[in-house]
């Protein structure tokens, strides 16, 4: 019964859409119909700026902290930490208030990921970093940096809750990001520069 509350508790906090509030909110912009028309901090910064997707992220990777808390306080264990995790980037990418679609949980895992290990959330960060640093691809690097989580929490012997945790994650962040995968194949995915605007 905890266990149910903690999944369905952090999925209704991951559901909510920072992206599209914000966007609307404050910049009288819906997301959903411009650039990748994702709603998360990669376009609200090809589309709105760098401000605005710092916003979008923090509020985002938030959602990510705030599951694996719900875990920690109701369940009180690395299980119920890793339900509330998952609960909030399902939350997040199958959105209850967005007739179940939603945003890519890179931000919203990363939030999870720096709950259940900072060493993991470093080394993947700077994968990510380097790829786009190198290709100007986000959606790329996410790709790699989410596929890295599982497998650096394996090197790193962590739990098995949060290798598994991973290997979920991993699942849920690639698997939203199925439109990115095609443009990259098909060599018309937009990348991303200082400023926020895309090259074309
Ligand atoms: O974090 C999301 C990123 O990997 C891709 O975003 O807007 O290019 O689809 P976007």
């Amino acid at each position: 019964m905890e266990f149910l509350l903690v999944i369905v508790a952090s999925y209704l906090i991951g559901s909510i859409p920072n992206g599209l509030i914000i966007g609307q909110t404050f910049y009288k912009t819906d997301l959903r119909q411009f650039g990748s028309k994702n709603i998360g901090a990669t376009n609200a910064y090809r589309t709105l700026g760098p401000g605005p997707a710092f916003w979008v992220f923090l509020s985002d990777a938030l959602k990510g902290v705030v599951g694996v808390l719900i875990g920690q306080y109701i369940g009180g264990s690395a299980l119920a930490e890793v339900a509330g995790g998952i609960g909030a980037i399902a939350g997040h990418n199958w959105s209850v208030f967005l007739k179940f679609k939603g945003g890519r949980g890179v931000a919203t895992g990363l939030g999870v990921v720096a709950m259940l290990s900072p060493k993991v959330t470093l080394i993947v960060f700077i994968i990510w970093a380097f790829i786009v640093y190198f290709t100007r691809y986000v959606s790329l690097a996410s790709i790699v940096a989410a596929a890295f989580v599982p497998i650096t929490m394996w090197i790193l012997n962590a739990r098995q809750e949060f290798y598994y945790f991973g290997m979920l994650a991993a699942l849920f962040v690639i698997a939203r990001h199925r439109p990115n995968i095609e443009r990259l194949l098909a060599g018309t995915e937009a990348k991303i520069k200082a400023g926020g605007k895309p090259e074309t």
